[in-house]
């Protein structure tokens, strides 16, 4: 890795960018598929829950990384509600994993001031995984440094009925014209209401689908797939990903050229 340039992106902290980024032309929200887990171990010879340690590992550096460079934003796709399909030891493993990890860095999240959310139908979670999430939810809430989003027992259609749902009933008890539903009414009642949609979503392992993740938000997200196994993604990868993203022209459906991009921004 080259050594960072010191450039101040937003005035309020220095940024700890790489050569060759950009600090300016930062993607404000970055989604990631983290796929690959099981490939990575299965390669290496491992239970496919080493794949899993070992991703927990390279989340918390693209974490740690897309903090000290400016990323406002971090909406990770942790367990999906088609996960449960997994044999029965590979879930466990997974709910336990989330609670062991979401307890043994709570402190480093709350000294990187960090706020974290989970995001999904989390009343299908184990209880005491439910408690440490509200508790880490509640202890960061007030947290001024990057949004974390874990997407779990997350899917991009239950969210979609979900919303529908609540509108109907506020419709129902007369709070709410349908005549006057329009995008953001509508994203205001989806898991990720009141944050950006995601500037970059960046899918690991090759794979070239969407899986059901955060459907409505990705309509403009500009995207990247990469070959590389999520467990071996990492600082380089990362630096990869947000240079390509800086070469892309961001039209929303517009005309403008070299503009939209940094307007995002
Ligand atoms: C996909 O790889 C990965 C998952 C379903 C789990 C991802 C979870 C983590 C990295 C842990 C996150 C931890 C916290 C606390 C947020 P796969 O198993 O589908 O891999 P494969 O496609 O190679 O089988």
């Amino acid at each position: 890795m080259s050594r960072p340039s010191v450039i101040s992106a937003d005035h309020s902290k220095i940024c700890k960018c790489p050569k060759g980024l950009n600090p300016l032309r930062l993607p404000t929200h970055v989604a990631v598929i983290m796929d690959g887990n099981g490939r990575w171990a299965k390669s290496r010879g491992l239970p496919r829950i080493m794949g899993h340690r070992a991703g927990v590992e390279a989340l918390k550096t693209i974490l740690r990384l897309c903090s000290d460079w400016g990323v406002k934003a971090l909406t990770v796709y942790a367990f999906s509600t088609e996960n449960w399909s997994r044999p029965g030891d590979e879930v466990s493993f997974l709910m336990t994993l989330f609670e062991r990890v979401l307890q043994s860095e709570l402190e480093s999240l709350q000294q990187e001031k960090v706020r974290i959310k989970f995001l999904g139908d989390l009343v299908d979670l184990p209880e005491s995984l439910q408690t440490s999430i509200s508790e880490a939810t509640k202890i960061t809430s007030g947290n001024t440094g990057i949004h974390f989003n874990v997407c779990t027992n997350y899917g991009g259609r239950r969210e979609l009925v979900l919303a529908a749902q609540k509108l109907a009933e506020r419709a129902v008890k007369g709070d709410l014209d349908p005549s006057l539903i329009d995008e953001n009414i509508f994203a205001g009642e989806l898991f990720t209401a009141s944050e950006s949609d995601p500037d970059l979503l960046i899918r690991t392992s090759g794979e070239k689908r969407i899986s059901n993740f955060l459907l409505w938000q990705l309509a403009y997200a500009e995207l990247y797939v990469t070959d590389v196994l999520w467990p071996d993604f990492n600082e380089n990868e990362l630096t990869n990903a947000l240079i390509d993203y800086q070469t892309r022209c961001r039209r929303f459906g517009g005309l403008e050229t070299d503009t939209s991009n940094q307007l995002q921004n």
